[in-house]
């Protein structure tokens, strides 16, 4: 937890953003697994954290935008949680930490919501994405479930995305922290990154490490030599020679600030010529990145610039052909790259993705796209200095894919199809890291760089 200032100063802000009525934040609770007290690990909601930084089930805040007022609600343990649980602080103790004056039970939220709500003020709440704050929801504002998207208060959400995108030097420091963990588990999947080893042995002891440095992983980890499949969550292989292992992970800190790594490195330590041309390809695309990333430029631009230079490097090899410009503005390379080049990542590792992508990464100028591939890009706006995104291009021969826009005879302008089938068994390889907006351009988050050029990571694979 951060110092109470820190809270209070943040509170101030959106009250002030927000201009009047009651905005409600409610905390996350225990979710149960496969019994009521098997529970899977806790994690408070982030917008919750950010302004009142505790991290226990069963807590929400009011913050009286008209008064200026606000308080934190919950429940005091009893005899018999301070038998299984220990002792804990009360709800007012816990207020004290975090700057709040007023605090109460559950049922005093409720009269301060109904009370609210019979004076005609307005209640500020956000996107809710869990069954039972949904439920909650219902019960002290009286909306349905199904209608409650549409009171969301887009004033709210506007004000927590303009706070929360700028990221202040203590949660830098958070986020610097947790490349580290990546850091340590991305090298250590490199050296366990051997031929006959099992890629949930690999996975297991990489999320073990996030554990033991952090409070867990950021996401479900992607560990495979199916790097074609974006999000692959199973870990079932067994590494073979001539195949690269993609690794697509992260941790959160105690705190919850994440971090966000991808390599793909070539199992048995050397890649082949057809994995370095496509390799390099992809590591000139996220060094075009950083070179262009800075204040004042549209992430979009960023993207569209990046896909025109894997659009070279695939033409240079055979496999798309024409006028590189002409075939990124119909999407030819969505083929290959059918994702965006990153997102935002703080608290959340797609920081702020339940306010809504196009409340986060889009605003009035820069809109979402509905083109294939475009469509996936979750960062379009312009860069602020304070900014967190990550970098993360990639290219990817899905079989199916290819199939279907053969068969469709998709942008046969721009693709080389005979020569893509040859690719068919190729996977795919992505590289990320995290990257913090500065004043004049850009830096990596973490102490090391986890190694990256063909030469590093040879080097390190093989010492
Ligand atoms: N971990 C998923 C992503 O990189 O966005
Ligand atoms: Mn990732
Ligand atoms: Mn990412």
């Amino acid at each position: 937890m951060f110092s109470k200032e820190i809270y209070q100063k943040r509170r101030n802000s959106l009250r002030q953003k927000v201009g009047s009525g009651l905005v409600l934040l409610l905390g996350n609770n225990e979710s149960s697994a496969n019994y009521p007290d098997n529970t899977y690990r806790f994690r408070q909601d982030s917008t919750f954290l950010y302004f009142f930084g505790h991290s226990h089930p069963g807590l929400a805040g009011v913050m009286d935008a008209d008064t200026g007022t606000d308080m934190l609600f919950g429940t005091d343990v009893d005899m018999d949680d301070i038998i299984w649980m220990g002792p804990q602080p009360t709800i007012r103790d816990k207020a004290k930490q975090v700057g709040v004056e007023k605090s109460g039970t559950l049922a005093d939220l409720k009269s301060v919501v109904v009370d609210a709500i019979r004076q005609g003020r307005r209640i500020h709440f956000l996107p809710q994405y869990r069954h039972d704050n949904q439920a909650w929801l219902k019960e002290l504002a009286g909306i349905g479930q199904c209608e409650q998207q549409n009171h969301v208060s887009k004033t709210l959400v506007d004000a927590v995305v303009s706070l929360r995108s700028k990221k202040e030097s203590c949660e830098i420091e958070e986020l610097d922290l947790a490349c580290d963990i990546g850091y340590e588990m991305h090298t250590t999947a490199m050296r366990m990154c051997k031929e006959g080893v099992r890629e949930q042995l690999i996975a297991g002891t990489i999320e073990g490490i996030a554990s033991a440095y952090g409070s867990m992983v950021s996401f479900p980890t992607i560990l495979s030599q199916h790097g074609e499949i974006l999000h692959n969550h199973s870990h079932e292989g067994v590494l073979q020679r001539g195949r690269m292992m993609l690794t697509d992970a992260g941790a959160e800190r105690m705190s919850s600030y994440c971090s966000d790594h991808t390599r793909t490195v070539p199992i048995g330590g050397k890649f082949d010529s057809r994995q370095r041309d496509i390799y390099a390809a992809v590591l000139d695309c996220h060094d075009h990145a950083l070179t262009l990333a800075r204040p004042g430029v549209t992430y979009k631009e960023v993207h569209l610039s990046v896909c025109k230079v894997l659009v070279q490097h695939l033409k240079a090899l055979g496999l798309m052909k024409g006028d590189v410009d002409a075939a990124v503005a119909v999407g030819a390379h969505a083929l290959f790259l059918p994702h965006g080049l990153g997102h935002m990542m703080g608290l959340d590792v797609h920081d702020m993705e339940n306010l809504g992508q196009v409340n986060v990464g889009f605003d009035c100028e820069v809109r979402p796209s509905s083109q294939f591939g475009l469509a996936s890009l979750r960062m379009g706006r312009r860069l602020e200095p304070g900014f967190v995104i990550t970098d993360e291009p990639g290219c990817y021969f899905i079989p199916a894919l290819i199939d279907k826009w053969k068969a469709e005879r998709m942008h046969t302008d721009f693709v080389n199809y005979d020569v893509v089938e040859k690719y068919k068994d190729f996977g795919g390889i992505r590289l990320e890291d995290d990257i913090l907006i500065t004043e004049v351009g850009s830096r990596f988050l973490g102490k090391k760089r986890i190694p990256i050029t063909i030469d590093e990571v040879e080097a390190f694979m093989n010492n």
